[in-house]
């Protein structure tokens, strides 16, 4: 694991998710009371789940519905076990960082 910028500062608006690439990742960024990284691949369709709808601390993945948990990844309906890989984030002066 190494910290990495993935965004600039500013980069993803207050209570939304945005997409960002690294090493061949795609990883969704919510900034919701604080920035969570988690891996942008809904288990159920492989969908995007950055910009789904945010309420607390669940989004909700815009194709067909499924909740996650941003803080632990973990999907809250459905299936039982199964969770996103998280990462570690800090804002720093010049940009957001992960730790991938
Ligand atoms: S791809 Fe996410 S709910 Fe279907």
């Amino acid at each position: 694991m190494a910290w990495k910028k993935i965004a600039d500062k500013g980069a993803v608006a207050e209570g939304k998710g945005k997409a960002f690439k690294v090493d061949g990742k795609q990883i969704a960024i919510f900034n919701q009371d604080g920035y969570y990284a988690i891996d942008d691949l809904c288990v159920h369709q492989d969908g995007s789940i950055a910009p789904g709808k945010l309420e607390g601390d669940i989004v909700e993945c815009p194709l067909h519905f499924w909740h996650y948990n941003i803080k632990t990844g973990k999907l809250t309906d459905y299936l039982k076990d199964v969770k996103l890989e998280t990462y570690p984030v800090q804002a720093r002066e010049d940009g957001i960082y992960i730790d991938i």
